[in-house]
């Protein structure tokens, strides 16, 4: 049998004989679905620099830049939707086979699939508040550039911004729950950004990348499957199955 196939008859049996796997997730997990990812070749970084759109210091001093960047993200994961990879995360949770995601995504798909264990470490796109206060707004009011009906300050997506801290509590259970898990899934991400990248070197089991592209050599991983998220767990799931 080549070498792909016993790998992913390998993963099929670790996650049938793990009490308990952990999934980790990038951008790479959207992929499928449409929404571009950050750095492989028609990643958002190669057309648009990070520090111009997606820090403070561009929300504060260049909100027509910000705005329009953000506004085409929460349009392009509007107008997409989830695909099979997140529904088979999903059914593995379901099935007691997966505890959780963690994921640095912002686009609730893993959320939209059915997934209810979900820490969102670099927070999510819907969930709109004003930059004075941190009142609530909704997706409408930021495309509209309605301000806000508190205290009439302009409105920002609640995703984590270059120099910004991650949430503490989403944080600290992440790493609380890779930390115990028998088996984590490292899929879709280039490991570039800290610290969620130091999660990898947390988990105690063994550790799976399924990534189309090669990551850096700082990891030692268990088993690597080169290849597209959505097909890989498709497949491993037809395996467990015994279809
Ligand atoms: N299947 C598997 N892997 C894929 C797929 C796919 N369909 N599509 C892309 N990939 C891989 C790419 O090869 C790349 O290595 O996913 C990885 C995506 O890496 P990045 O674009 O760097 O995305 P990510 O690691 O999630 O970036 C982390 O950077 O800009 C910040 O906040 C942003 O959360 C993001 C963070």
């Amino acid at each position: 049998m080549p070498e792909y196939h016993q790998s992913i008859s390998k993963l099929a049996e670790w996650i049938q004989n793990s009490p308990n796997t952990v999934a980790f997730t990038g951008a790479g997990m959207s992929t499928e679905s449409g929404i571009p990812d950050f750095r492989s070749d028609k990643g958002l970084w190669t057309k648009t620099d990070p520090m111009q759109v997606a820090t403070v210091e561009a929300m504060n001093h260049r909100y027509d830049l910000f705005h329009e960047f953000y506004s085409l993200r929460i349009q392009n994961v509007q107008q997409a939707e989830p695909h099979t990879g997140h529904t088979v995360l999903a059914e593995w949770e379901k099935e007691g086979k997966l505890k959780a995601v963690a994921t640095q995504n912002v686009d609730r798909y893993h959320h939209k699939a059915g997934s209810r264990n979900v820490y969102e470490l670099h927070g999510s796109l819907e969930k709109i508040r004003c930059i004075d206060h941190g009142h609530p707004a909704n997706s409408e009011n930021f495309l509209n550039r309605t301000p806000c009906s508190k205290c009439g300050s302009l409105l920002r997506p609640g995703v984590v911004l270059f120099g910004e801290m991650l949430p503490q509590d989403t944080w600290s259970n992440a790493l609380n729950c890779i930390q115990q898990s028998n088996l984590l899934l490292i899929i879709g991400t280039s490991l570039q950004v800290h610290p969620v990248n130091q999660l990898p070197s947390m988990a105690k089991g063994k550790v799976v990348l399924i990534n189309r592209d090669e990551v850096s050599a700082a990891y030692a991983f268990d088993l690597v499957l080169k290849g597209s998220a959505g097909e890989i767990l498709q497949q491993v799931n037809q395996v467990i199955k015994g279809e």
